[in-house]
């Protein structure tokens, strides 16, 4: 090996790994980081204090920067500005808080399984949070529509009690995930589909939207249909035998017709398509 070191390409190698070195430390020197934004700082003590001070964000301390406390908070290390907020499962029971507004630099939010309650506010979108693409409001107690504004990347509302039809805005919007199983949702959702759309997954089960599922084009991308318990009627598209789903049911609707046949077909049993008006085809009994 020492010998080696004589060989010009290894000067090269060494020269590399001090860069490399040096970079590495500028690295670790910047994720001391940018002290948190004041103004996000003054936001972030208007949340807690709009959720009630609760116990589970006692470590939201005033005089401590809040790019250091140790939950709840990501912050962009250059700009200090808080770019994640993360409450999840601490039984705060709350409105949303209005001073979320002012954390424009906000790219997700997951107040996933607490008690909120009240409405989804308009500012929660990226027409008042531009770099918004993650929002995680599942398991909670909300009530109301939801908000045209709230077309970002990924929309996890599953499990509360919202009412009203899906926004019209939502169909010119690019969605990855839609996740709203589990509300008291009506009407139509057929404008989530389209073949080159982005959604990944969707999941709609077990509210009242009611569309034709035959007249719409599954996206390319999607491996993930749940829309059972809803009442859908139409056939199941014939490009459902060209997705790899990872997951697939439209049982308890009002679809009709043979089942296209696929892999798919073998892979998910009757369950996933059972109670339907007169869907027929393996998995279900044969077409008469
Ligand atoms: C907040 O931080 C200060 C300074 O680190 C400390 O003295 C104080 O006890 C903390 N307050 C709470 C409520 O933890
Ligand atoms: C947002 O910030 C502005 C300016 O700092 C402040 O006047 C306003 O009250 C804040 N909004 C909320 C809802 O806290
Ligand atoms: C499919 O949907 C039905 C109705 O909601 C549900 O009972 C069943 O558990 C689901 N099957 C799977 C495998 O998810």
């Amino acid at each position: 090996m020492p010998s080696q070191l004589k060989n010009p390409p290894d000067y090269f190698a060494t020269a590399a790994a001090l860069l490399l070195a040096v970079l590495v430390l500028a690295t670790a020197a910047r994720t001391g980081g940018a002290p948190c934004d004041k103004s996000d700082m003054a936001a972030l003590l208007a949340v807690k204090s709009a959720l009630g001070d609760p116990p589970a964000l006692s470590v939201w301390n005033s005089t401590v920067d809040c790019c250091s406390w140790p939950y709840g908070i990501s912050c962009d290390g250059n700009t200090g500005r808080v770019t994640d907020l993360t409450v999840f499962g601490r039984e705060i029971s709350a409105p949303i808080p209005a001073a979320i507004a002012n954390l424009t630099a906000l790219r997700s939010i997951n107040f996933a399984y607490n008690q909120l309650h009240g409405s989804i506010p308009e500012f929660l979108g990226p027409h008042a949070l531009p770099d918004l693409t993650f929002l995680r409001l599942d398991g909670n107690r909300l009530t109301g529509p939801i908000p045209p504004t709230a077309t970002v990347f990924n929309l996890l509302l599953v499990g509360n009690q919202l009412t009203g039809q899906i926004p019209d805005t939502f169909a010119d919007a690019v969605f990855g995930d839609v996740e709203l199983s589990d509300n008291q949702l009506t009407g139509d959702a057929s404008m989530l589909f389209g073949a080159k759309k982005q959604l990944n997954s969707l999941f709609l089960s077990r509210n009242r939207f009611k569309f034709d599922l035959g007249r719409v084009e599954l996206p390319e991308v999607m491996d993930i249909l749940e829309i059972d318990g809803n009442m859908v009627y139409g056939s199941i598209p014939a490009e459902a035998v060209a997705r790899k789903w990872l997951s697939f049911n439209v049982s308890y609707n009002q679809l009709c017709g043979p089942i296209p046949q696929g892999k798919y077909t073998h892979r998910f049993g009757p369950k996933h398509f059972a109670a339907n008006k007169c869907l027929c085809g393996r998995p279900l009994a044969p077409c008469t």
